[in-house]
């Protein structure tokens, strides 16, 4: 099942998050990373707020999938708004993630699990009229392009460096019926 988070998701969803810093960390995508215990403790401080205050913050929204009453995946990010509430255009991918027995090579994947993830992240993107969405991701990070490029059914994709120099930026166009 795919849904929106609720409140009393916060511990799966901060288990789950954990398990991705684990993750990034092990595969050593970014050296640095590993002392950067500020940008760790900011991310899931922000996640908290998200979950547990989602009318407050529902520019960012946290969409979860479930298994057997288990959360096994969610993707985060931000919608884009300004001062008078109005979608900027833009919105970010943050996050996306799936506990490991469940994700590609694992015994219990089912293929398009994350995909179907992303989806309702851009559904939510659609919803608040945002035209495109952006994700960085580790350059040396194979796995997570051959994810995001395996979409290019379902968006325009264009490829340029991020501000951080170890990542890649993609820039999904969503498309809308004129
Ligand atoms: C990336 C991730 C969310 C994909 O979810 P998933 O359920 O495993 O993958 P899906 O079945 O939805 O994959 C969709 C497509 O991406 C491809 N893909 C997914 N993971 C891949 C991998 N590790 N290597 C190569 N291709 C991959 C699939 O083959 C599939 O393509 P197809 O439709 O042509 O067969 C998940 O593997 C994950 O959490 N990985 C670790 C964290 C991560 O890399 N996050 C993204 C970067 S920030």
């Amino acid at each position: 099942m795919f849904r929106s988070s609720k409140p009393e998701d916060l511990n799966s969803i901060l288990l789950l998050n954990r398990e991705f810093f684990l993750y990034t960390i092990d595969r050593n995508f970014d050296p640095e990373l590993k002392r950067n215990k500020a940008l760790y403790k900011k991310v899931r401080t922000d996640l908290k707020n998200r979950v547990l205050h989602p009318r407050k913050n529902n520019q960012t929204p946290v969409f979860v999938v479930e298994k057997n009453n288990r959360i096994i995946g969610y993707a985060t990010g931000w919608i884009l708004k300004n001062k008078s509430g109005k979608t900027i255009t833009n919105a970010v991918l943050e996050n996306i993630f799936i506990t490991v027995a469940y994700r590609k090579g694992g015994p219990k994947y089912v293929r398009g699990t994350g995909a179907k993830l992303l989806n309702k992240f851009r559904g939510a993107c659609r919803k608040n009229k945002s035209h495109k969405i952006n994700v960085d991701y580790y350059t040396t990070d194979s796995d997570a392009e051959n994810f995001y490029l395996s979409k290019s059914a379902q968006f325009s994709i264009s490829k340029e460096k991020a501000r951080d120099p170890n990542k890649t930026r993609l820039e999904f166009i969503i498309k809308y019926r004129s």
